[in-house]
């Protein structure tokens, strides 16, 4: 009886993720209309006989980002704000661009798995397995390479050769969504509670404070 309710329990958990993936379309697109106030999941259609090629097009993602930041890397979108015609097809891109050591900081994307092909360049790539084993699975990328980070898990990307890095990534999700760990946990608003953190994290106040300055 245990074994049924745990293997009910894990069918239902499964369930959940897969229903966390965008829904597949119902018809051939639903190019988004940007002055639309209707709420829907994704956003409101165009009339389909408006559409233009223009719609499905998006020229820039050869220019590089601007990596002068604390973390020297820079991200370059290419959503439905870009392409309005990605709304409701379950996918979304970008360019990243990385100073020599810059550093796309742990992070996660709740609504997506992401896959990245490297352009130029040698990246240090990881992601780390869910409790109890947060195993962390890394390698160092190069020029067309291609790595998976599986949906949800904490992952991270470095620039560890001479020069600047560039890479590709696509997301299974038109609003795969980001969350990084060092704005989550040190730069909410208001404030997670200073003595909290120090009982997470089993450090100092000084040490926490410290973060929640920075980030
Ligand atoms: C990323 O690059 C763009 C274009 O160069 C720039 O406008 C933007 O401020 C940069 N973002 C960060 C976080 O440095
Ligand atoms: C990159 O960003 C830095 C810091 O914001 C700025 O000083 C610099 O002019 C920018 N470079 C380019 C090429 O836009």
């Amino acid at each position: 009886m245990v074994k049924f309710i745990v293997l009910v329990g894990l069918l239902a958990l499964s369930f959940c993720v897969v229903m966390a993936a965008d829904q597949s379309p119902l018809q051939d697109f639903c190019v988004a209309q940007s002055n639309s106030q209707m709420l829907l999941n994704g956003l409101a259609c165009k009339d389909p006989s408006m559409v233009q090629a223009s719609d499905f097009y998006f020229s820039g993602l050869h220019i590089p980002g601007n990596t002068s930041n604390a973390l020297g890397s820079n991200g370059t979108l290419v959503s439905t704000a870009q392409i309005p015609g990605l709304n409701t097809l379950g996918i979304f891109l970008a360019r990243i661009d990385f100073a020599p050591w810059g550093l796309n900081p742990p992070h996660t994307h709740p609504r997506g798995t992401e896959i990245l092909t490297v352009i130029q360049g040698s990246i240090e790539v990881g992601f780390v397995t869910s409790n109890p084993d947060n195993r962390l699975i890394s390698k160092i990328v190069n020029k067309g390479d291609v790595f998976v980070f599986p949906i949800g898990l904490v992952h991270y990307q470095r620039n560890v050769g001479s020069g600047n890095a560039v890479a590709v990534v696509a997301l299974s999700s038109q609003n795969p969504g980001l969350v990084t760990i060092a704005h989550a946990v040190f730069g909410s608003k208001p404030d997670i509670s200073t003595d909290l953190l120090v009982k997470a994290f089993q450090v100092d106040k000084s040490i926490i404070s410290n973060i929640q300055a920075k980030v």
